[in-house]
């Protein structure tokens, strides 16, 4: 992918499998964001594909939306609007309505525990609340697939327990890929890593697999910490997976 003169991403091949959370992790600037708005088709990439539950992002985008909730990086939400309104608005937009409209509606404000919360304006509601909000609106389709961009960016120590806690008990159903920079967000909810850098995939696998192609890791590959795989792994600047 190429934004004028600027290559965010190049030969980044990765595979998320049915019912696992996949870590993508990067520093700033490594990808992450650009490559989910690739796979939710909210840009077209410069050359490549990629597949949702089968279908090819360029050639059946339509399909590939209907399958995926979508947790943008910074979550549109309309200052004005309460939390009940926002959410049958886009139910609405993803072609629901009437009792599984309803339906859903109460599922999503149970799932994400937003009854506190559900008459209240989107513009007075905390962070956390906020990001809850995010999730829900990504949810309410009830999708295949989550692409979450830094969901706990942001957020306090106990709202990223909460939310981490909230993804971990959807992953039994869904396929998810979340973003982070932070590694102990993947080594909470991560099944598999994909690292990217500056573009180009570092390596992927499970932190088990990671740690075996840490090059001359000085110690046994399962003593390693998540920190110095992830600079094993960083500092040859060629790609080791
Ligand atoms: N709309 C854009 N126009 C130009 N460059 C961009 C744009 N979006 C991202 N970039 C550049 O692409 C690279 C990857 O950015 P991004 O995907 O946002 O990374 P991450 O989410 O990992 O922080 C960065 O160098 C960034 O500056
Ligand atoms: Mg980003």
């Amino acid at each position: 992918m190429h934004y004028g003169s600027v290559t965010a991403l190049e030969n980044v091949s990765f595979r998320a499998n049915a019912g696992e959370i996949l870590g993508l992790l990067g520093p700033n600037g490594a990808g992450k964001t650009t490559a989910m708005r690739i796979l939710t088709t909210y840009l077209y990439p410069s050359s490549g594909t990629a597949k949702v539950d089968g279908f090819d992002i360029l050639e059946a985008p339509i399909e590939v939306r209907r399958r995926i909730g979508y947790l943008p990086e910074t979550v549109p939400l309309y200052t004005d609007m309460r939390v009940d309104e926002y959410l049958t608005f886009v139910g609405k937009a993803r072609s629901l309505e009437g009792a599984k409209l309803a339906e859903r509606l109460e599922k999503v404000r149970e799932a994400c525990r937003l009854k506190p919360v559900w008459k209240h304006l989107l513009g007075e509601l905390s962070k956390g609340f906020g990001q809850r909000v995010g999730l829900a609106q990504a949810l309410i389709h009830d999708p295949k697939v989550l692409i979450l961009d830094e969901p706990t960016s942001g957020l306090d120590p106990i709202q990223i327990i909460e939310i981490r806690a909230l993804v971990k008990s959807l992953a039994k159903e869904k396929t998810i890929i979340f973003s982070t920079h932070i590694l102990q967000e993947v080594e909470a909810l991560a099944d598999r890593i994909v690292i990217i850098n500056e573009g180009k995939l570092v390596a992927q696998g499970t932190r088990r697999e990671l740690a075996e192609k840490v090059p001359d890791p000085g110690k046994s590959p399962q003593d390693l910490t998540l920190e110095e795989i992830f600079i094993g792994l960083l500092k040859p600047q060629k790609a080791v997976s």
